[in-house]
């Protein structure tokens, strides 16, 4: 999968995207990543890529020339014009589902605001969504990028060892993941359920499940409403619950 980022600050997203499990993904060129720094198409000698707003207000916008000329020069023909998303405080919030959309995606555009933002003429031009990743406002859209890279990178077969790193984890399924525990199976008084050491696997895949319901109740209360739970997956979780 492509990703294209146009941005004011190149480094800041390739310093994050060139590490670790994105980076060996970029290494074995299962994604790709081009950033394009607005600046380079202000269409001044000057390097001026924002302005005062119309009507007033505090700050500086980047103006639609910048934005439209830097994401035209992604592409030659129309057919060929990646996915587009403006990272942005107003857009709908990120979650999971969105992610594994994303990720089916060819290539994905990401254009980042600074400043003020950009004009609005520009992202009715360009964008087929606007993206936020939470209810709060960040300096500039780069750290979103790199969540949005990150998060739907991760999705993409041979970025991740092996799947089951994901089919399991939170979120996939609707559900937080159950705790997980690693040597020793006692720490500090504390130990590791029984049934984890047992080698029987149906137990554990069943105490998983329950497991799983229970600490998405404790955690994410909010997340249940939407799940589909059977009464005798409630007595299970209430005789869980009652051990914790
Ligand atoms: N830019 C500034 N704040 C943002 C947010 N919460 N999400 C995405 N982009 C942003």
């Amino acid at each position: 999968m492509k990703f294209d980022v146009l941005t004011l600050f190149p480094e800041q997203i390739e310093e994050n995207i060139c590490k670790s499990i994105t980076g060996r993904a970029l290494s074995k060129g299962v994604i790709s990543l081009k950033t394009v720094n607005m600046r380079d198409f202000c269409g001044n000698s000057y390097g001026k890529v924002d302005d005062t707003i119309y009507g007033g207000g505090t700050g500086l916008l980047i103006t639609a020339r910048s934005v439209y000329d830097s994401w035209h020069s992604l592409f030659e023909k129309d057919d060929d014009r990646p996915y587009t998303v403006y990272v942005s405080p107003k857009g709908s919030v990120l979650n999971q589902q969105k992610v594994i959309e994303l990720s089916k995606k060819k290539e994905l555009c990401i254009i980042c605001g600074h400043y003020e933002g950009i004009d609005s003429r520009a992202i009715d031009a360009v964008c087929d969504e606007e993206i936020s990743i939470g209810d709060y406002v960040l300096t500039g859209g780069e750290l979103a990028a790199c969540v949005i890279i990150d998060s739907v990178s991760r999705m993409i077969e041979g970025v991740l060892p092996n799947e089951d790193a994901f089919t399991n984890e939170s979120h996939m399924d609707g559900t937080l993941e159950a705790p997980q525990y690693t040597m020793p199976s006692e720490w500090k008084g504390m130990k590791v359920p029984e049934v984890l050491l047992s080698g029987n696997d149906a137990a554990i895949d069943e105490h998983r499940r329950t497991s799983a319901l229970v600490e998405t109740w404790v955690k994410r209360p909010d997340m249940l409403d939407k799940l589909d739970i059977s009464e005798p997956e409630w007595q299970k979780m209430l005789a869980l619950r009652r051990t914790l």
